[in-house]
């Protein structure tokens, strides 16, 4: 029987997810998850990544992991080895985001997984396993958010866009993504040191994470035609005070906290559009829409440039890194290394 390496986190005292580790394991087919009623897909897994809510599953915050055992990773990209499915067959490049992967249901730490046939998408053509996942749940969702200012009408003529936690995964896929569409894009970040990589991916200006985490007044000076946020509480209550008139907010993460210490008065006085994001339940329609803006739209010298890859084991080290907001870009992880 095939053995495959999988990151498997396990609870020693069961029931009580604070005695929760992880640690690679060696599993077989007969380990992995069968779901009722559904149309399995098996996939020999070629990477997966790191995103935020991996690093709260891999160091316990947030009780991402709902289940244990558990394998977490949230994204995955791979070729299907066996299907039940008569929409993906043998030898099929898919991509997994979301859906609740890596936190109720087995995800992408594997060298192969089980999965709802219904969760798949293709890979599309144009991208290897390692660009799909140097995109993967981060660039998705930024792209999800691009869409959004687009579909509430902002063009490069209206005005700059201010992306925040810009160093980080969503961020950086971002701001090489609004720079490749011609938006003027203001770069907030709490790392200085990385102006340098966030001017080459195309950001022509930069805010301190300080500065932008100060209490708004109700209204300031009229400043952002859009906005993507990946932080949350008071920076993204400042960047809503910031707003023209008539822009686009887009929110997406919670990097900085889950409040929102705002007002009404953007919204009532400004006609300020606050937009919420989610990939995770996302219609397979809209994601199949994003990865092929995402093919076209993307330039590949950037996301090389965005991307480090790692083997499955560096992630128990990675996890904490990430939660810490030291991780510049993405990470792709390689189980096959
Ligand atoms: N809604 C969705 O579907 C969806 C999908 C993916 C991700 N997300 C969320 O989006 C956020 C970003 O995800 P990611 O994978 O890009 O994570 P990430 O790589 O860790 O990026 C987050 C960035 O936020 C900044 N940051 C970290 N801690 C902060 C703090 N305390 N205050 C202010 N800024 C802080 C850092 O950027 P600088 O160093 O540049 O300041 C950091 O790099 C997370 O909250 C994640 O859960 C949501």
């Amino acid at each position: 029987m095939t053995t495959f390496n999988a990151l498997v986190v396990r609870e020693s005292e069961p029931g009580n997810p604070k005695t929760a580790a992880a640690a690679i394991e060696q599993l077989t087919d007969d380990d992995l998850p069968s779901y009722d009623d559904v149309e399995h897909v098996t996939v020999d897994i070629a990477h997966s990544s790191l995103n935020y809510k991996d690093g709260m599953a891999l160091t316990g915050k947030g009780r991402i992991i709902r289940s244990f055992p558990m394998v977490p990773g949230i994204d995955f990209a791979g070729t299907v080895a066996s299907s039940e499915s008569a929409n993906f067959s043998e030898g099929d490049a898919v991509i997994l985001t979301g859906w609740s992967v890596g936190e109720r249901y087995w995800g992408g730490y594997a060298q192969r997984q089980r999965v709802d046939a219904s969760w798949l998408v293709r890979q599309p053509a144009g991208l290897t396993s390692a660009q799909a996942m140097g995109i993967g749940t981060a660039g998705l969702t930024a792209m999800m958010c691009v869409l959004a200012l687009e579909d509430g009408g902002i063009t490069p003529a209206d005005g700059p866009i201010v992306v925040t936690g810009a160093a980080g995964g969503v961020g950086s896929v971002a701001v090489a993504l609004l720079a490749s569409l011609g938006f003027e894009v203001t770069a907030v970040t709490g790392r200085p040191e990385q102006h340098d990589y966030l001017r080459e991916l195309g950001a022509t200006a930069f805010l301190t994470r300080d500065e932008m985490s100060e209490a708004p007044k109700p209204l300031e000076a009229e400043t952002w035609a859009g906005a993507v946020d990946t932080v949350g509480s008071t920076m993204l209550a400042k960047v809503i005070a910031q707003t023209k008139h008539s822009g686009v907010v887009t929110a997406c993460g919670l990097a900085g906290g889950v409040d929102l210490p705002s007002t009404v008065m953007p919204f009532i006085l400004r006609g300020v559009r606050l937009q919420g994001i989610d990939s995770v339940m996302a219609s397979t329609a809209v994601r199949d829409a994003a990865w092929a803006r995402l093919v076209s739209d993307l330039p590949a010298a950037l996301l090389d440039q965005i991307t480090e890859v790692i083997p499955m084991t560096e992630l128990l080290e990675r996890g904490p890194a990430i939660m810490a907001g030291q991780v510049r870009g993405r990470v792709v992880v390689d189980p096959n290394a």
